[in-house]
């Protein structure tokens, strides 16, 4: 969700600034998409009505955001147009209706109704999103996009625009908060301006605010969704970025410039209009967080795995395969964290896992993804602390290992969301280590018996500024050595499989 990892390491001075409101903006917001949540349709801001734990309003944010009933209303946005216009209901029940197709009606005997599908389809879960061919005219400075609409009358009644914001979180208000709406218009002729500049490739527009800059959101919000819009066109793809941030291109180049052949265009500013024979507004994603769809999609995550290797060059596709009288030793990489949620015992850790038989790394990530990539892919084992960093589990190779330590506080909901659910669909094993109270710092900043540690249930309910400002910025972990050490060997066996 919306982590301080947001207010990422690499941010300019300014950025974090604006991102700073945004976050504090889109607590409120939040705050308030639960009473919308759980009191739909009623007022704005009546008192916090929160009855159920922020891991059960997280879920429920899901589960809503996932039935489509949270956002905008599922109106049938279907466009009709038709050759004679005053036909009965029964002739337009009779009428051969025709998809997808826009050519001139020539059998002039019968009406035939010409079914347009609407240009937005706002009923999928994770992020609306337009599938726009023909003549399709882009306005950069006045974020809108045009579809020429010459043969067919525009029925009035008919919804014939949309909002768009093309950041693949929807319902997430935090999120869209930090992304620009965009207008997509079914328009006729007259009313679109002419095209500056004519692209002769497909293009696809999404953004780069929301939760970017967060290393999980840059994942499952933008990069899988990118791969899974783009992928098809084999790089004969124009991408268009709204909200562009000069870092996030930086950091994710590799993929970016697999993806599409052609210079990206930061559209926002342009003043010139761009004209393309067909556009994709927003992006695929899959309901569940790192994760693909194999059912709907002709890609799954074992396929981005190895985008991702092509991209990066990485040599190992497989984890070691321990066998007894081997030398070999198997690896393990501790994510550390500086400043939240850190390790405070790293030395204690690896001693242990040393005796153990590992060799022991710790690492904290850094923008430069190509190098962290690599040496993810070296390791057999990943451990952490739940966090952003866990999101480079995508570089692990497969049959490795996910071991998320998981802090004191209530966080089995977004343990198992983030990182516990999305392991299966990776070939990747994962194993959880849950904190005991001793082994959480907040025991040297708060009395045995306050609140924190006897009801958290009631410090989520406070809202999530409450709930992160302690579980998740003030905590740190000092492991329990001798209990976790079960855990290491449980990997060890797991790798002898
Ligand atoms: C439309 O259909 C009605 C009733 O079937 C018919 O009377 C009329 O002439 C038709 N108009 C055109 C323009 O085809
Ligand atoms: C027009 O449609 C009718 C009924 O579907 C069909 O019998 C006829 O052959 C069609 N004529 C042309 C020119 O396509
Ligand atoms: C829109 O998305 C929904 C949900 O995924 C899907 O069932 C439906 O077929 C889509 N509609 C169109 C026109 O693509
Ligand atoms: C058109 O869309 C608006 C906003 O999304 C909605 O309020 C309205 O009911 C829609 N109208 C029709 C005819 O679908
Ligand atoms: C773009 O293509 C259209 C239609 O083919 C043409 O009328 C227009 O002059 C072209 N514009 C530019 C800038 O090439
Ligand atoms: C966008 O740029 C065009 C061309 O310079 C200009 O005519 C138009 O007024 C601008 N629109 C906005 C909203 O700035
Ligand atoms: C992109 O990655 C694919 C593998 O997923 C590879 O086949 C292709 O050569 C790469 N393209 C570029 C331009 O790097």
């Amino acid at each position: 969700m919306m982590y301080n990892d947001l207010l990422a390491r690499s941010f300019s001075k300014h950025e974090k600034k604006k991102l700073g409101y945004g976050a504090f903006f889109g607590c409120l917001l939040i705050a308030l998409s639960f009473c919308t949540v759980f009191k739909p349709y009623l007022g704005p801001l009546p008192a916090l009505n929160l009855k159920q734990s922020m891991a059960a309003g997280f879920k429920m944010l899901m589960v809503r955001d996932t039935s489509g009933s949270y956002s905008k209303p599922l109106a049938p946005l279907t466009h009709l147009s038709e050759t004679n216009t005053s036909s009965s209901q029964e002739t337009v029940k009779a009428a051969k209706i025709v998809t997808d197709k826009m050519e001139p009606v020539t059998n002039k005997t019968e009406p035939v109704i010409k079914k347009m599908e609407p240009l937005c389809n706002v009923t999928e879960r994770r992020g609306d999103i337009c599938n726009i061919n023909g003549d399709v005219r882009i306005q950069g400075n006045s974020s809108s996009v045009f579809l020429v609409s010459s043969e067919m009358s525009i029925l009035a009644g008919n919804n014939n625009s949309w909002s768009i914001r093309p950041y693949a979180r929807k319902g997430d208000r935090a999120a869209m908060s930090l992304t620009k709406e965009w207008s997509v218009k079914l328009s006729g002729r007259n009313e679109i301006p002419t095209c500056n500049k004519n692209h002769s490739v497909p293009a696809i527009l999404f953004s780069q605010g929301g939760y970017t800059g967060n290393h999980f959101h840059d994942f499952t919000d933008v990069v899988i969704p990118l791969y899974l819009t783009s992928r098809q066109y084999n790089g004969e793809v124009q991408f268009l970025i709204t909200d562009k941030r000069p870092w996030w291109i930086a950091k994710f180049e590799a993929i970016l410039k697999n993806l599409s052949r052609y210079e990206l265009i930061d559209i926002d500013k342009e003043e010139e209009v761009h004209c393309f024979p067909s556009v994709v507004v927003g992006l695929k994603r899959d309901v569940k967080e790192l994760s693909i769809d194999p059912s709907k999609n002709s890609y799954s995550m074992s396929d981005f795995k190895e985008f991702l290797r092509s991209c990066y060059s990485l040599k190992n596709a497989n984890a070691i395969k321990l066998r007894d009288g081997q030398r070999k030793k198997p690896q393990l990489l501790i994510i550390s964290r500086k400043r939240t949620r850190s390790f405070t015992n790293i030395g204690e850790i690896t001693k242990m896992a040393s005796r153990l038989g590992y060799k022991v790394t710790a690492a904290e990530p850094t923008m430069n993804v190509a190098k962290f990539a690599e040496l993810v892919n070296s390791c057999d084992v990943l451990m952490g602390v739940h966090g952003a960093g866990l999101a480079n589990v995508v570089f692990l190779p497969k049959n490795a290992i996910l071991i998320q330590v998981v802090p004191f506080g209530g966080f089995e909901w977004l343990a198992r969301t983030y990182y516990g659910e999305p392991t299966k669909d990776m070939n990747v094993k994962y194993l959880e280590y849950k904190i005991s109270t001793k082994e959480s710092t907040l025991v040297q900043q708060y009395p045995p018996d306050h609140v924190v540690f006897k009801d958290p249930y009631s410090i989520q309910k406070q809202g999530w500024i409450a709930f992160k400002s302690v579980y998740l910025d003030k905590q740190n972990v000092k492991l329990d050595v001798n209990r976790f050490r079960t855990t290491l060997v449980k990997a060890l066996e797991l790798l002898h499989r």
